[in-house]
């Protein structure tokens, strides 16, 4: 059974499905850890309920490679999950877990990626520019921000009427109803 960390900075509805995906039942995974950098972050609380390990790092303690990779190594941590993380993750992160670092981005990438977007900001441009459909990407972390292999792609309709927080809130329904089962796919195969 592969050990996820995931990465989270944010509410963590993400962590939070991934973990009542895969917690407690015989699965391929096991969420083992939760990487945060904000302390005040909903995902912190929704971590203590689920009762998963946090961590909770600054930005010298992810610039500082054994620290991090210590820390990773503690958990057994396998699989690294990036949900909603707003930090850069550093090459040498990276490079320790080549194939076995994924990020959830919410838009058709590479439509709507790259530095400072991420969250509403992504659904405030796609409604902006009038976009007929827009969804959710997973894809590999590589060293280009937002920019490695795609491994799934799931679309919705932007209608005329829809306004900024409507598109929000399909989009995570799409998030929730797909990706532990795109993490469960990675991680059996
Ligand atoms: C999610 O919609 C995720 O796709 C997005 O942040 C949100 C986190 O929500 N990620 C990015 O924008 C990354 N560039 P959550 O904290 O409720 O899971």
């Amino acid at each position: 059974m592969k050990r996820i960390a995931i990465f989270a900075s944010g509410n963590g509805t993400n962590a939070e499905n991934i973990t009542h995906h895969f917690n407690g039942k015989e699965k391929a995974g096991e969420v083992a850890l939760i990487v945060c950098n904000r302390s005040g972050a909903g995902v912190v609380e929704r971590a203590k309920r689920l009762n998963v390990p946090v961590a909770l790092i600054d930005k010298n303690k992810m610039a500082d490679k054994e620290y991090m990779l210590g820390l990773l190594e503690e958990h057994n941590i396998d699989f690294v999950v990036l949900a909603g993380f707003l930090m850069m993750i550093p090459s040498y992160l990276i490079e320790e877990y080549r194939d076995s670092i994924i990020n959830i981005h919410p838009s058709l990438l590479p439509a709507y990626g790259g530095k400072g977007m991420y969250g509403r900001h992504v659904h405030e441009a796609v409604v902006a520019a009038g976009e007929k459909e827009t969804g959710i990407t997973i894809h590999r972390v590589s060293e280009e921000c937002d920019g490695g292999e795609i491994l799934f792609q799931a679309k919705i309709s932007v209608t005329p009427e829809m306004s900024v927080e409507d598109v929000e809130k399909e989009i995570h329904r799409l998030e929730a109803s797909h990706f532990p089962a795109v993490i469960e796919r990675i991680l059996s195969n």
